[in-house]
């Protein structure tokens, strides 16, 4: 099967498709094969070399999340069955055409949820999730404020936050004020186009950048009251004078468990539909794949999801009915 990947690091011309076995599920996993899966922008980072620019030994398989069929079953497997449509998340190798994934980390996908916007859930999903009911402390009917309010995780959180009550402050480039529809947004602060008025500043109780690679427009002190907290994606520095103020990293904790996130999410398209955009579905490739690269790292809005061939053209809203 095809896994993609690249041997060093650079722009998306280092991409490949490499030929790997497919992978056997063992006790309490399930082989999926994949139908979509998005480009995120931690695959963009960890390709350019972003994290680590120690030479390559082997191929770094990319990719987090996925939407697919399962079609082989671990031991002890008994919350899935062959023929099931999925969502999953994993720690690599989501970009291929068959993975295994653990139960705990795989959820059936929801019957109302689109399978290609489904592929997107997994990594800004569980993010916003985590953030906000295991980073955060928000205290109930409080003004919060999200940096990226138009991107994954913060169109999520502000989704939780309408949920729980919470007025948002969304901050965003001005392009998207005319077509800006978050749920729960109380005020739109353009980061490019300030306000005249300084009515937005130190309101927010706790202030969520979910800017692409950290970056707060020099807005994040500005946005959070008094003793707040500042909670960060990336982990990029931020410039705050009031000492009180927490800065927050959301990270890896042990407790933290993907399968919960998902399931959150999962009952949450239940009720209401699921505020998550698509820029486009490309063909898994490797030239789809190094053009959803290239638009990632360019500014762009929603998620780029490729779908491998044998998927194509399904229905989309009934997935089930496909053998
Ligand atoms: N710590 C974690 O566990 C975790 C998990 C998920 C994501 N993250 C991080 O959180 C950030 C947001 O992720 P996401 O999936 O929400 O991203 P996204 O949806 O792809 O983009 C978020 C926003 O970034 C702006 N943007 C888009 N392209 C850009 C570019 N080329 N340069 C600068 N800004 C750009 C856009 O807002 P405007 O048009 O308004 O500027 C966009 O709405 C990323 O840096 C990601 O790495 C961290």
């Amino acid at each position: 099967m095809i896994s993609f990947g690249f041997s060093r690091y650079g722009d998306p011309s280092v991409l490949q498709a490499y030929q790997v076995p497919i992978p056997q599920p063992k006790k309490h996993q399930v082989q999926i094969r994949v139908a979509y899966f998005p480009v995120n922008p931690y695959d963009v980072a960890l390709r350019a070399g972003q994290f680590a620019q120690v030479p390559l030994e082997k191929p770094q398989y990319l990719g987090s999340d996925l939407v697919g069929k399962v079609t082989a079953l671990g031991a002890e497997v008994t919350e899935f069955a062959i023929g099931d449509w999925v969502i999953a998340h994993r720690p690599h190798s989501a970009d291929s055409e068959f993975v295994i994934a653990g139960v705990s980390k795989t959820i059936r996908l929801p019957h109302l949820l689109d399978p290609a916007v489904a592929a997107c859930l997994p990594t800004p999903g569980i993010a916003a999730y985590n953030a906000w009911f295991h980073f955060a402390q928000v205290p109930a009917h409080t003004t919060v404020a999200i940096i990226g309010v138009t991107g994954a995780v913060g169109g999520l959180l502000a989704q939780i936050a309408q949920q729980a009550g919470n007025p948002v402050i969304g901050v965003a480039n001005h392009r998207h004020q005319s077509e800006i529809t978050q749920p729960g947004l109380s005020k739109f602060v353009p980061y490019d186009q300030l306000p005249a008025t300084n009515d937005w500043e130190h309101q927010a109780t706790v202030v969520f950048n979910t800017g692409m690679g950290g970056q707060d427009h020099g807005l994040a002190a500005r946005l959070v009251a008094p003793a707040g907290q500042i909670i960060r994606f990336n982990g990029a520095p931020t410039q705050v004078d009031d000492e009180q103020v927490q800065l927050i990293d959301v990270g890896y904790r042990r407790e933290l468990a993907d399968g919960v996130a998902l399931k959150f999410w999962s009952d949450q398209c239940q009720q209401r539909p699921l505020f998550l955009r698509l820029a486009e579905i490309l063909p898994a490739t490797l030239t789809g794949l190094r053009q959803a690269h290239q638009r990632t790292s360019e500014p762009h809005q929603g998620k780029y999801v490729l779908v491998w061939d044998w998927a194509q053209g399904l229905s989309p809203t009934k997935p089930k009915k496909v053998d």
